[in-house]
């Protein structure tokens, strides 16, 4: 609804004034008839504009005898103010009309569904880890995947001749000359990616002083062809637990708390004993539950573990007379392969949708 200026009834001033109605009206019309913004525009520029029809006329006032001016000026100045507000209302229709989309909404149409990400299984397993060794303390550690030899093997007791080495080839990354290290005599010095997190038990003690409670998730590297147990990459997780009188029941109550938290409250756990170069006692862990019952196979092994060789808190500096520890590492893959009944390890890696999307 416009609002229209009521402009009276003036006096006709014969011959100024007659013109004024035609032209107004011409005007509205004009207004009216303008189908966009453009053509309002040019209709108002047509009158109102500086050169408009309606401004000269405005112009030709001046010229009018004395007496006529007052009752010819108010009649002008009221219908100018009729023409504006006239234009100004088409002007919002227009833009009203102009903001609306060109075709009609159809609200029978069916929504647009948000297709929602999920995380890789993966992803998930080490979440669920983390979270399980928090509620006990545990904080998160990490280091670097290009490792030394130093950090990954002679600093866990794994020297450079020594059997265990051979059942962890990985990949070395050459610095430039393919050979420096070697002909520098130098052996060891040549960059490698780490072969388990196993690395950063080393890295964590020789920056702090214990107490250590950590767990370390990361992605290791091994010279192994792929097959569907094994792969060139995967993940573990480390736990490194150092404080005064630390006993193997510690490490068993632990491990029994995170496994049933992560494979259900009536899984078992079982010790046999093993070797790794940087425990004494080491063991290897099995376990048992509806998961491995579902396997066709009562015990399932799923990690190495120990206490920690005094010659380790000897290499970083602890004293093995004041400080006792224990450590484990297993397969973050092994795990969500077990949960999840995954038969090929090389299906996490695939990135195929249609895997990914049921878990
Ligand atoms: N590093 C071992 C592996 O990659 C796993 C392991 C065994 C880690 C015993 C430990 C440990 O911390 O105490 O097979």
């Amino acid at each position: 609804m416009l609002f229209v200026p009521f402009c009276g009834n003036h006096k006709p001033v014969a011959g100024f004034l007659d013109q004024i109605e035609p032209l107004k009206q011409a005007a509205l019309a004009e207004f009216a008839a303008a189908a966009d913004l453009a053509a309002l525009e040019q209709a108002r520029v047509s009158y109102l504009g500086s050169h408009g029809k309606f401004t000269a006329l405005m112009k030709h006032l001046g010229s009018l005898p004395k007496e006529e001016k007052p009752a010819a000026g108010k009649a002008i100045n009221c219908v100018k103010a009729e023409l504006e507000t006239a234009m100004v209302g088409r002007r919002s229709e227009l833009e009203l009309r102009a903001a609306l989309p060109a075709e009609p909404t159809d609200f029978t149409m069916p929504g647009r569904r948000r297709v929602l990400g999920k995380l890789h299984p993966l992803t998930q397993v080490t979440e669920d880890i983390v979270r399980s060794f928090r509620k006990i303390g545990f904080a998160v550690a990490d280091g670097p995947e290009v490792e030394d030899e130093y950090h990954c093997f002679d600093a866990l007791n794994t020297p450079a001749d020594h059997p265990a080495r051979d059942t962890q080839d990985t990949f070395y990354i050459a610095d430039g000359s393919a050979d420096a290290g070697m002909s520098a005599g130098l052996a060891g010095a040549q960059p490698l990616l780490r072969t388990h997190t196993s690395s950063v038990q080393i890295r964590v003690m020789e920056k702090q002083a214990p107490p250590v409670r950590i767990i370390v998730p990361g992605r290791v590297y091994r010279r192994d062809n792929a097959d569907a147990t094994h792969n060139p990459t995967f993940q573990q997780v480390e736990g490194l637990y150092v404080d005064r009188n630390v006993t193997v029941g510690d490490l068993k109550g632990t491990v029994e708390f995170v496994f049933r938290e992560l494979m259900g409250p009536e899984t078992r756990i079982r010790f046999r004993p093993h070797y790794f170069s940087y425990t004494e006692p080491s063991f290897e862990i099995d376990f048992s539950s509806a998961l491995t019952r579902k396997m066709g196979k009562e015990w399932l092994e799923i990690a190495g573990c120990g206490m920690v060789h005094p010659q380790v808190f000897q290499n970083v500096g602890y004293e093995p007379e004041d400080w006792t520890g224990w450590a484990f590492g297993f397969g973050i893959e092994r795990i969500a392969m077990i949960r999840y009944g995954i038969n090929d390890i090389r299906l996490l890696y695939e990135n195929d949708l249609r895997f990914l999307e049921q878990f």
